[in-house]
């Protein structure tokens, strides 16, 4: 059908660039040639202290395959994907081609119109059940992408916010992990990239063990409980290995999991702590070996929505050559 056109290829890597990623690293850059855009990794968006095997910037960088999926759609398109595409090169995680005549179904125009309002929540969510005709939607949403999505009752969810508790005083202590936190949030209201302090209140309240992104602040004296007193939590894990394609394919599953929850009007919120240690992914693992924890998300409804976060602007991320070739050993 023809090379994409410059607007497409805008409104395509803004829809990309909307994708969540740990600490707003935005570790993308896009690369479109003719009818395909390539998506590369940004070493130089590393997180070597909270991530030193790049699960999670390929996390980031699977949910921002997905979006540009949508969005490649929504130019009336077939997107078709490879993951992966040279096996010589780690950096270049995928490319999308714009194939034949495609109409997007209500359905999944709606989910590529969540992808302009979907954001992290930390906040306390209301005490309000969320429907189980929606959990169901949320499992067939990670489903469709490989993933398995299970929602978790105590005892596992008392386990599970115990470990990243236990993960967050460990962290505590590391003054590298410290010194990361310290470089990627802000509250300079010009950055375009890391996670500003108002999407990141810390209240002392601990009973849900959101992330701390306030390396320099004295904790405040435990509070009494302000989060909701039934968190609603569940673990996403993809069927299959543990490796960078798995990893992109989790993201690919997440963000479809926060789109669905999003058009339903769900908050959503990540805490990956425990899963960040080796000791403590162990405990959560399958026996079996047949599926991979990748992320842990709560969800509940908000009294008001959180402030949408800022990206860098299309022409920052948007490649003019091919990004150098990186050995795939070279990410982690
Ligand atoms: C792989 C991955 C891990 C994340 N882990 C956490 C986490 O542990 N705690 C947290 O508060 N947010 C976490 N986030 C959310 C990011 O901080 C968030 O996506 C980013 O700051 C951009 O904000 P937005 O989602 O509101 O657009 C994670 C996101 C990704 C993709």
């Amino acid at each position: 059908m023809g090379p994409l056109t410059e607007e497409e290829v805008l409104a395509c890597v803004e829809a990309a660039g909307r994708a969540p990623s740990i600490y707003n690293t935005q570790p993308w850059l896009f690369l479109p040639e003719g009818d395909r855009i390539e998506v590369h990794a940004d070493p130089s968006r590393r997180l070597p202290a909270v991530d030193p095997q790049a699960r999670a910037l390929h996390i980031s960088l699977g949910a921002a395959v997905l979006n540009l999926c949508f969005a490649v759609a929504a130019t009336g398109r077939r997107p078709s994907l490879e993951l992966l595409p040279s096996p010589r090169d780690g950096r270049h995680v995928a490319t999308v081609t714009a194939d034949g005549p495609y109409t997007m179904d209500d359905g999944e125009r709606e989910l590529y119109e969540a992808i302009r309002e979907r954001r992290t929540s930390r906040r306390p969510f209301l005490d309000t059940p969320i429907p189980p005709e929606a959990k169901r939607r949320l499992e067939e949403a990670a489903l469709l992408q490989g993933g398995k999505l299970e929602f978790v009752e105590a005892p596992e969810r008392e386990l599970l916010l115990s470990l990243a508790r236990t993960a967050d005083e460990r962290k505590w202590d590391d003054a590298a992990y410290r010194a990361e936190l310290r470089n990627w949030t802000t509250d300079d209201p010009y950055r375009e990239d890391g996670v500003p302090v108002e999407a990141a209140p810390w209240s002392g309240d601990d009973t849900v063990p959101v992330r701390d992104f306030m390396p320099d602040l004295e904790r405040p004296e435990p509070s009494g409980p302000e989060f909701e007193a039934e968190p609603v939590i569940a673990v996403l894990s993809i069927i299959g290995g543990d490796a960078p394609a798995d990893w992109l394919r989790a993201g690919q599953a997440l963000e479809r999991v926060l789109l669905e929850a999003t058009r339903r009007g769900l908050a959503t919120g990540l805490f990956t702590q425990p899963l960040e240690q080796s000791d403590l992914r162990a405990i959560l693992a399958d026996p079996t070996g047949r599926t991979h924890v990748q992320a842990i998300l709560r969800f509940g409804y908000e009294a008001e929505p959180t402030p949408l976060t800022t990206r860098r602007p299309a022409a920052e991320v948007i490649a003019r050559e091919k990004p150098l070739p990186l050995r795939p050993t070279r990410l982690g």
